[in-house]
């Protein structure tokens, strides 16, 4: 779709559709006062009728006889909250979309918003409107003849405005390549496909090589870690690394890295059946760091930024890890394998030592669908944060403030490193019934010690559980995305 910045005032908009702001309560936002003006008091009429209440994020198309559509969009009090604003704005792309209209004009500068500035609304003004035109009709025989789209915005503005529209739409664009990857069948997203996903985004941008590591040369790098886990699959395992180089020479880059599990039946210590295809999903960490990558390189961002993916499927086989195995990882540890569906973290592991060694990072952040514990504890509101690097959990909880794409940190205290003892190995994968979560964590943090680095726990926002919301959410590549921004 197209975003186009104009001054012209609203009325004389010639598309075929106007989005007006109605408080609950006050005085209409200027946009919406020239309309009700210029149609005698129409819409105030509409509120005293309580046609329109002006609660957060309703909605009312009203089609006019000549002359565009309105569509009027609750906002709750003015000034608003973050919250509010991005609620209200996403109720307006929907029903744009669900609308005869193709395109429409807005006008945000009488909105007040706590705390936020008009370019971090027009920010989230280009990524909702681009992202509520994510659809998924890759594996139907028929297509949607007529899909509902919005073909333009337009927004009313100063010019600069272009510029934060098109960071939101790039971060949509992000999220929805995220979203595909994820929404995608598992035996279609293979971590074969994974690759050659990595390899199309290198087309893309000068700036971006692919390093694919494949099980042979995994080998060789005593990754005996990832290795158990891919084994007990057909599908061979792949190590991606996207070095995205746009920043000073020398640079030491941010890294990203993502659990790839492309399906997780759970392996010998199988998962029961009912929902488990929602395990293609147990990549969207994976999908998270590409989407981030194509939203990266659409902004041509000046930073270096290298994203890896650890991709594996989980699967029971003769070929496969039984529990009480012992493996070693790329940096010694032996790992006592009590649990086979605890595989996020035997994959993560090797790709973690293998980032650090390769690429000397200034900072790792990883994100995994890795706990159920996480998803109980945080539901599908908030991601888990974990980390005991202040500076780092500031600037995640600053873009997370930002992006709306919360986090909330979880404890990650050497308190808790001792569930994870073995009485046979150097560690166990798994931490016992308590705080599973954060054992998880302690895990990780096994193989990044010294390291300035993050764990994102995404197992319950990542994507939207059963029946009809059943779909991936892009989540968290607003975060990151905003993280990276934030290093220039
Ligand atoms: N991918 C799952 C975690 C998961 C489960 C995410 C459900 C979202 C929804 C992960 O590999 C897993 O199976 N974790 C186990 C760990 C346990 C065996 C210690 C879990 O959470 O049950
Ligand atoms: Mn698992
Ligand atoms: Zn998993």
């Amino acid at each position: 779709m197209q975003f186009t910045v104009s001054q012209a005032p609203i009325n004389e908009f010639q598309g075929q559709a106007l989005i007006l702001f109605v408080p609950s309560e006050g005085e209409l936002p200027k946009a919406t006062a020239v309309i009700n003006e210029q149609l005698s008091g129409f819409i105030a009429q509409l509120q005293q009728n309580n046609d329109m209440k002006g609660k957060v994020g309703d909605t009312l198309v009203i089609p006019q006889a000549s002359g565009p559509r309105l569509i009027l969009v609750g906002m709750g009090k003015n000034p608003m909250s973050g919250k509010d604003f991005c609620k209200a704005i996403n109720a307006a792309a929907k029903t744009l979309k669900a609308s005869a209209a193709n395109d429409a004009a807005i006008d945000l500068s009488d909105i007040e918003i706590e705390g936020f500035d008009s370019e971090w609304a027009h920010k989230q003004l280009g990524q909702s409107f681009q992202d509520a035109l994510y659809h998924f009709d890759e594996c139907k025989s028929k297509k949607d003849e007529s899909p509902a789209k919005i073909e333009g915005l337009t927004v009313i503005a100063e010019n600069t405005a272009e510029i934060d529209l098109k960071f939101g739409q790039a971060l949509a664009k992000g999220m929805a390549f995220a979203k595909k990857l994820g929404d995608m069948p598992p035996n279609v997203v293979t971590p074969s496909y994974l690759a050659d996903e990595a390899d199309k985004l290198a087309t893309l941008s000068n700036n971006l090589t692919t390093k694919i590591l494949d099980e042979d040369q995994m080998e060789e790098l005593g990754m005996g870690s990832f290795l158990s886990v891919a084994k007990g699959s057909i599908e061979p395992g792949k190590i991606i690394c996207m070095e995205y180089m746009a920043g000073k020479a020398g640079d030491a880059p941010h890294v990203l890295v993502g659990k790839g599990i492309t399906f997780d039946t759970g392996g010998i210590s199988l998962k029961p059946g009912a929902g488990m295809d929602e395990m293609k999903y147990d990549m969207c960490g994976a999908a998270s760091v590409l989407g981030t990558m194509l939203a990266i390189i659409e902004l041509e961002l000046p930073i270096n930024f290298v994203g890896v993916v650890a991709a594996a499927e989980n699967m029971p086989s003769g070929h496969a890890s039984k529990p009480g195995d012992i493996v070693t990882a790329m940096n010694g540890t032996t790992i006592e394998i009590l649990n086979t569906d605890a595989e996020g973290r035997l994959v993560l592991c090797d790709a973690l030592s293998y980032t650090i060694d390769t690429y000397k990072p200034a900072s790792i952040v990883d994100i995994a669908t890795l706990t159920g514990a996480c998803m109980a504890a945080l539901g599908r509101v908030n991601s888990g944060l974990f980390s005991t690097d202040e500076d780092l959990v500031n600037e995640l909880l600053s873009a997370s403030n930002t992006s709306r794409d919360t986090v909330w940190r979880l404890p990650l205290e050497d308190e808790y490193q001792e569930l994870l003892d073995s009485n046979f190995a150097d560690i166990a994968n798994i931490g016992g019934p308590l705080a599973g979560a954060t054992t998880a964590a302690c895990f990780l943090s096994r193989f990044t010690e010294g390291q300035k680095w993050a764990h994102l726990d995404i197992a319950g926002t990542a994507w939207n559980s059963g029946g009809k919301a059943k779909g991936a959410t892009g989540r968290p590549v607003p975060l990151l995305v905003n993280y990276l921004a934030n290093k220039i």
